[in-house]
């Protein structure tokens, strides 16, 4: 058994899957499955159009509801854009920023980043901010490079104080969606160099206070092995996360 001194977080990232009957369907049968969630954190990372019927099932339990991305102007001419104040209004009470699919399919800039999560603490939206390098900056030990860089556009403009709202996700782009997972070592490395970066920019007290997960290819039968591995304080998961009957097992990754 693990020493933790950071509460266990097992977020659920839908991206653009599910339907409005089979989101709340989802819902209902992990909220009842939850418990008090003392001993750990459950948050699903919503479609922004299914949000208030999902946050209106979720209410009243442990049970946290994001959106998948946010612009970081109050109002305006953003087409297409969902500003915080929004996500708060229909009942988020977290974000997603930075994911890979949001960088390499959507060509967000590392400029957005500070900007975007600066926005979401500020209207009282969680972040998950995620970091991660592709396949060819790994292959070219580019690696510690991207994440420092990951970490430093969004973390421009945090304060010291920020840090117990902030989590970081690691998720190695190459193994998003792929069915390959990184590995132990791999992970371990990653997360050893973010958590080094943490307390070099917040100070070691501070940098306790934040949770880093891991994302790419978690599943109920390697959920457990990646919790085990010093560091990993949590986990994001896609695919599995869009059933009871996968998710649930990685929920409960240390009942089994
Ligand atoms: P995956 O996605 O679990 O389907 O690899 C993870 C993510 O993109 O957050």
């Amino acid at each position: 058994m693990i020493h933790r001194v950071r509460k266990p977080y097992i977020a659920g990232n839908w991206k653009m899957n599910l339907d409005r009957a089979r989101s709340l369907d989802l819902i209902k049968t992990v909220k009842g499955r939850l418990g008090d969630g003392n001993d750990r954190e459950v948050a699903f990372f919503v479609p922004s159009i299914y949000l208030a019927d999902v946050s209106a099932v979720a209410q009243g339990s442990p049970l946290g509801v994001g959106g998948q991305n946010l612009w970081f102007e109050a109002n305006g001419a953003f087409t297409g854009e969902v500003a915080p104040r929004m996500l708060r209004e229909v009942g988020a009470d977290r974000v997603l920023i930075g994911h890979s699919e949001r960088r390499h399919v959507f060509h967000e800039p590392d400029e957005w980043m500070g900007k975007k999560v600066r926005a979401a603490l500020d209207c009282d939206l969680l972040p998950i901010y995620c970091v991660g390098e592709t396949l060819e900056e790994r292959k070219g030990n580019r690696t510690d490079r991207v994440l420092k860089r990951h970490l430093e556009t969004g973390f421009e403009k945090i304060r010291v104080e920020d840090a117990h709202r902030l989590t970081i996700a690691y998720e190695p782009v190459w193994a998003i969606g792929t069915g390959e997972t990184a590995t132990l070592e791999q992970i371990g490395q990653a997360h050893r160099a973010i958590r080094k970066w943490c307390v070099q920019r917040v100070g070691e007290e501070a940098a306790n206070l934040m949770r880093v997960l891991y994302g790419g290819s978690v599943k109920a039968d390697n959920a457990k092995e990646i919790m085990g591995v010093d560091g990993v304080d949590g986990l994001l998961v896609g695919g599995a996360s869009l059933q009871a009957d996968t998710f649930l097992p990685i929920i409960e990754y240390d009942l089994r």
